[in-house]
């Protein structure tokens, strides 16, 4: 299920730029950042990451990795906004992205079917202004 996301993110013709996470020395790749989405003209794009290897989640790794995408984003790519969209329930996620100086911009309503039931959303997003501070 979830290498059926990451073969599709890779498969479409959505411009992304992927990045791999590896843990520095053990050539060993534990998960993906990535921007998808981006838009040169509006100058925006849209962030996700998924660390795959469950054993080396909570170990700072996402921070680090979330950083420097957005890092390459508004200083390689020169964009004005990256957002994101987040499950309510995903606390990790949630935490992770509101410690990278995401903000919450708004709750979509019932935005994903998943095992058998509707789930909320939180749209959220940082513009280059709050990342430069
Ligand atoms: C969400 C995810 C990327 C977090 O990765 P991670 O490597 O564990 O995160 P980090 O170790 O860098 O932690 C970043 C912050 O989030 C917090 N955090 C991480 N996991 C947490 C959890 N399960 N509950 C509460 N806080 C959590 C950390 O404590 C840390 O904050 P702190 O430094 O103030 O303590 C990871 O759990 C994951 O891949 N989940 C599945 C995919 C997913 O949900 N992606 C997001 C889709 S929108």
């Amino acid at each position: 299920m979830e290498s059926d996301w990451y073969e599709k993110v890779l498969r479409s013709n959505i411009p992304t730029t992927v990045f791999g996470i590896e843990l520095s020395g053990a050539k060993k790749l534990i998960g993906v950042a990535l921007l998808k989405n981006i838009n040169l003209i509006h100058r925006n794009a849209e962030f996700a990451i998924y660390i795959g290897d469950k054993t080396e989640r909570g170990k700072g790794y996402s921070f680090d990795a979330t950083m420097k995408t957005l890092q390459f984003g508004f200083c390689q790519l020169g964009l004005n906004r990256i957002y994101l969209y987040v499950q309510t329930e995903n606390k990790a996620a949630i935490k992770l992205y509101e410690k990278s100086g995401f903000r919450v911009e708004g709750e979509l309503r019932a935005s994903i079917f998943k095992n058998g039931r509707f789930h909320n959303e939180y749209a959220m997003g940082i513009l280059y202004n709050e990342y430069k501070k």
